[in-house]
């Protein structure tokens, strides 16, 4: 599929997927929802792609939904509504998913849905002059989609506040209530990425894509129910032929096969 809304480029093992509306500010509207779905999707299946880059084009990272979209819903009957927000939950729900690490290289601004972005993101670095919000209630509107995401981040405390007020926040705040890792000069950011990338090209990617399945079943359950799943995982890993090659080479002092530089 040919994108209208998104550049996509490949180094190596790495994709590289830039929001592309910069006049906007890459705010999302169903086109770019659509083909960033589509995008997803299509990344489930390729092997060769062992990590995901997203960033946005121009000034900012994303200044969330596109307000105009929005508005012209209010022409479109309930169930039509219910439709496109129920693609758009699909979105954040795919991306969330993703198999592969996604890393939020965040630039100027994540707002709304841009902010929502960065929670489905593993990991998120960010410009320090960056601006976040969830500035939903000063438009009318709610962070909906997005919650399930935002909550699991940021927690709930840190959600009432920013939630229910709709104010910006800086980097530093982003950091500390978990939805950004690393917070660095503008000028800094690609290496900070590059740094996270190579860390992950030098790890499994099988145990890599189950470490995040992990985290996803585990999270959030009582320990004595996670007992089953914790045993299978590792027993499953250890015996797989990625595990004995992880294991072998750590013993006989060697790179495991999966190394690449980059
Ligand atoms: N939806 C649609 N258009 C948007 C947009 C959005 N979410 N955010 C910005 N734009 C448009 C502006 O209307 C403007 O259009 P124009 O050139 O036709 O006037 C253009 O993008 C540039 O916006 P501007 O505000 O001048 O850019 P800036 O670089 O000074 O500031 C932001 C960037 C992101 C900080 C600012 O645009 C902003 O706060 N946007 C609203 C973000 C928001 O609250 N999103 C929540 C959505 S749920």
């Amino acid at each position: 599929m040919k994108y209208d809304f998104l550049t996509t480029r490949r180094d190596g093992t790495v994709e590289h997927l830039t929001l592309n509306r910069p006049d906007v500010r890459n705010a999302f509207n169903e086109y770019l929802g659509h083909e960033l779905t589509h995008w997803a999707e299509a990344i489930t299946v390729d092997e060769e792609v062992r990590a995901v880059v997203l960033d946005g084009a121009g000034k900012v990272f994303c200044a969330g939904a596109d307000l105009a979209w929005m508005a012209k819903m209010a022409a479109y009957s309930h169930e039509e509504n219910v439709r496109d927000a129920t693609a758009m939950a699909h979105l954040f729900y795919t991306l969330d998913r993703l198999p592969v690490p996604l890393i939020g290289r965040i630039h100027g601004a994540a707002l709304g849905g841009g902010a929502g972005l960065a929670a489905v993101c593993d990991i998120v670095v960010a410009d320090d002059q960056a601006v976040f919000g969830f500035t939903e209630v000063k438009l009318g509107i709610v962070p909906s989609v997005i919650s399930p995401y935002v909550l699991t981040k940021i927690g709930v405390s840190a959600a009432r506040e920013l939630f229910l007020t709709g104010m910006r926040f800086d980097a530093a705040r982003a950091r500390e209530i978990g939805l950004v890792h690393a917070v660095v000069p503008i000028a800094d950011l690609g290496a900070r990425v590059a740094e996270y990338v190579r860390e992950i090209l030098s790890a499994a990617p099988d145990a890599i894509a189950t470490s995040k399945e992990l985290i996803r079943k585990v999270w959030g359950r009582p320990a004595q129910d996670t007992l089953g799943i914790t045993a299978d995982t590792i027993a499953a890993r250890r015996a797989s032929a990625e595990g004995q090659e992880g294991l072998k080479a750590f013993l006989e002092k060697r790179k495991a096969t999966w190394n690449v530089s980059q």
